[in-house]
């Protein structure tokens, strides 16, 4: 099948072309996102491959299905950035790649953590510098404390776990609880008990419509002063606004973040030499107690390879008509 890869970075393109070592398919990359003014791009092709700050569009949808696209194959799990029903309506199938590796986000969320609470992005800057002063750079233990996980599906479950054997507490929020973390220790409890009494909240729940916005002002009212804030789920789980009123009245203690509200056009190039216009992003780059990567926990050998993988099992699947396990379905 003839593919068109949107937004393919060089360190994508050696993973996609080992997995396609049998030629079963035809990759055209381009570093280009899919957008309503790029679609063009992937005329000529079957299908459509692209990441997550692409955007499939009610338009983009319609765009692409007069070119003769059929499929769209996210290289990804969430699926925020796709528009269901227009897919549904043009006749263009959705596939993504659910699992790869649950474990390689759990530990990026967990290096996160252990980074902002022992200072280790000061302290590296510092010594660099000659400085060997300990002064402001104080810990905490993570044992004992509460650890609070908002949605425990693969990669809540995976952290959960690690946390468990740093010796934390750890309280879990989903509308589906997993029976075998409650046999392992993890209580459920509601949104806001796990907001109250969480030292830590880490959030693992999907973007949908339910969950935009999800930590607000009054969320964050709820947590713990001097909390902690993980987000490597999508950026608009969170209100960045509050959140930056929140660290700047110190109610927020630390932020990590992965994953950012505006992260298009932002994460995934290098605007080193460029004057950053985003002014949110820019106030928290401010802050000592602030440490943000671009969107890369998910970014390892074996998830890149599993990534690789399963994207063309399942674009393989399609053109053989076989059946899609990994479709993506409007709900409701
Ligand atoms: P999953 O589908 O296995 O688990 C999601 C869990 O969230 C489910 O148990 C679901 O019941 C729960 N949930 C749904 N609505 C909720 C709500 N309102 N409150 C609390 N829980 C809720 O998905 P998985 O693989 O664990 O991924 C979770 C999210 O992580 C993805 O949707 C994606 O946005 C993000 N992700 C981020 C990556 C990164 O590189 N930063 C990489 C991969 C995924």
């Amino acid at each position: 099948m003839k593919i068109a890869f949107f937004s393919a970075r060089a360190y994508e393109r050696a993973y996609f072309d080992r997995a396609n070592w049998e030629g079963l398919h035809h990759l055209w990359y381009t570093e280009v996102p899919l957008r309503e003014e790029t679609a063009a791009l992937a005329n000529g092709h079957e299908a459509v491959c692209i990441f997550v700050n692409d955007r499939v569009t009610a338009m983009v949808a319609k765009q692409l299905a007069a070119m003769g696209v059929r499929l769209i194959a996210l290289r990804c799990a969430g699926f925020n950035q796709v528009d269901l029903a227009a897919t549904e309506a043009w006749g263009l199938t959705v596939v993504r790649v659910p699992a790869y590796s649950p474990h390689a986000v759990a530990e990026h969320t967990v290096a996160l953590i252990l980074a902002l609470n022992r200072k280790i992005h000061r302290a590296y800057n510092r010594v660099r510098e000659g400085n060997f002063a300990l002064d402001n750079l104080m810990g905490f233990d993570l044992c004992g404390k509460t650890i609070g996980v908002v949605g425990t599906g693969k990669i809540g479950k995976a952290f959960a776990q690690i946390m468990m054997g740093f010796g934390c507490r750890v309280l879990g929020f989903d509308p589906y609880p997993n029976p075998e973390l409650e046999a392992k220790g993890m209580q459920y409890t509601t949104m806001d008990t796990l907001l109250e009494q969480s030292d830590i909240v880490s959030l693992h729940c999907p973007l949908t419509e339910a969950t935009y916005h999800l930590i607000n002002a009054d969320k964050i009212r709820l947590m713990r002063r001097g909390a902690m804030l993980i987000n490597t789920g999508r950026g608009a789980l969170i209100d960045t606004q509050a959140v930056i009123q929140a660290l700047k009245d110190g109610h927020l203690g630390y932020l990590g973040l992965d994953v950012y509200e505006q992260e298009e056009g932002l994460f995934f190039r290098d605007l080193s030499y460029e004057i950053i216009q985003d002014d949110l992003i820019t106030r928290l780059m401010t802050f000592p107690n602030v440490l943000i990567t671009s969107h890369q926990a998910f970014f390892t050998h074996e998830a890149m390879t599993e990534i690789a993988h399963t994207t063309l099992h399942n674009i393989t699947a399609f053109e053989r008509g076989l059946p899609l396990e990994n479709a993506v379905r409007k709900t409701g």
